[in-house]
């Protein structure tokens, strides 16, 4: 049969001209993609850490076909409904301080847009011009779209060729050392007048190469922001809901950003939802008798009920199953079961944190050898740069981990060249 998406479907991320075929998936259960040819993989990465109950998860599923039934869709403007109101409620108890503003979108880049445009407008509204630039991090990923790829790492990120067309940012490193506190310092002194807001990724840089910063790194960011009157942007698309061992990673610093932007597994991986939640002072500046003083954004589908049932469905499960604690449990397994990767010829590092395992190369194999292998093995893991990582399902059961972990260190193990 003649796969008819090879002549339409234009793939994320791919080189169309030299790509191998993508594997047709038909169907999914817990930690499993189960292959049109039959084969079944073990999922290592959680389709893009999302699924964090595993998928097809019945309450969740439930939720979904009951708010089907009722309204899948309505427009946000001038009308609202129960299923964003309870949400919305649910995820200002759960974030950390007076997080308690939650304005909807459909992905995560557009969480961050609203986000840069949020701190953008704030000034603004507060009567202040010339705070148009965002201090970002190196290493840092936020997002495909313009704005969100302007504070991407502008020089290793997937983005740099578009250096040229985006805002220019400033970019400094994270805080890691008394060094590079003392630059961060020396760089907001210097922007300071022209900053809008400081953007982090808490805890890990995901995208950008799974680099892990301790908690007291993230409150250092926090600080400096704060002494310099900046707003702190958290995005944590990609660590929200357990995956660093706590819902949020801020909560291990300690720290309440202004701005927070989540997506991923806020529907536990079964639909598109995003969501970037201001503090009170922040909406506050956006109260106005001027109507242009308003959030002047409005994506089609924000708030859509099937996804707010969904992400409700989700939070459901973080209160009923002991989610925070598997993904601890895992954690240990994945430092444990890594271990023995560590300080071996080609191998530049192993880290782990929360239900993230990263292995990471000084010397690069080819990639798509290593993946092969991989399939060879049953497992679905995609290393990218010189990372391979596995994020699987908070849910997933020790035998697949096990498997997940031993076709990790065993692809690994005979692909690296010293
Ligand atoms: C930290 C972070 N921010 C933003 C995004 C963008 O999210 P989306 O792919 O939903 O647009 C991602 C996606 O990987 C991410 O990891």
């Amino acid at each position: 049969m003649t796969n008819p998406e090879k002549n339409h479907l234009w793939r994320p991320y791919t080189q169309m001209k030299t790509a191998a075929a993508p594997l047709e998936a038909v169907r999914t259960d817990g930690a499993r993609i189960v292959l049109a040819d039959g084969r079944e993989l073990v999922d290592g990465i959680a389709s893009w850490w999302t699924a964090a109950h595993g998928y097809n998860h019945p309450h969740i599923r439930a939720a979904v076909a009951a708010q089907l039934a009722a309204m899948p869709h309505v427009m946000f403007g001038g009308l609202t409904h129960a299923p964003a109101e309870r949400l919305a409620a649910r995820l200002a108890a759960l974030l950390p301080g007076d997080l308690d503003h939650v304005f909807f979108s459909d992905s995560g880049s557009v969480a961050v847009e609203v986000a840069l445009k949020m701190a953008l407008q704030l000034w603004l509204n507060r009567g202040v011009s010339g705070r148009t630039r965002f201090l970002a991090f190196r290493g840092g990923y936020h997002g495909d779209t313009l704005g969100a790829m302007s504070v991407c790492d502008p020089e290793e990120g997937m983005h740099r060729r578009f250096g040229a067309a985006l805002p220019t940012q400033v970019f400094c490193d994270l805080p890691t050392s008394a060094e590079r506190v003392a630059a961060l310092e020396a760089c907001l002194a210097h922007h300071e007048n022209t900053l809008a807001a400081v953007i982090v990724e808490p805890l890990v840089q995901g995208a950008g190469g799974m680099r892990m910063h301790p908690p007291e790194v993230l409150a250092e960011v926090a600080r400096l922001a704060q002494s310099y009157g900046l707003p702190l942007i958290a995005d944590e698309i990609f660590t929200g809901f357990g995956r660093t061992g706590t819902l949020f990673a801020c909560e291990q610093a300690g720290i309440v950003p202004d701005i927070l932007c989540l997506s991923k597994a806020l529907t536990g991986g079964t639909m598109a939802l995003a969501a970037t939640v201001a503090t009170g002072a922040v909406f506050e500046t956006f109260l106005s008798d001027d109507p242009a003083a308003a959030l002047m954004h409005g994506p089609t589908f924000m708030a859509n009920p099937l996804a707010c049932a969904a992400a409700n469905a989700s939070l459901d499960l973080f209160e009923s199953e002991p989610r925070l604690a598997q993904a601890r449990a895992i954690g240990a397994r994945l430092a444990a079961g890594l271990a023995p990767l560590r300080g071996r010829p080609g191998i530049a590092d192993v880290r782990v944190l929360g239900a993230i395992g990263a292995v990471q190369w000084s010397t690069v194999p080819d990639l798509a050898e290593v993946k092969r292998r991989f399939l060879e093995r049953g497992v679905w893991v995609r290393p990218f740069g010189d990372i391979v990582y596995l994020t699987p399902a908070l849910t997933i059961a020790e035998p697949d981990l096990d498997r997940l972990v031993d076709a990790v260190v065993t692809v690994v193990g005979d692909v690296t060249r010293p």
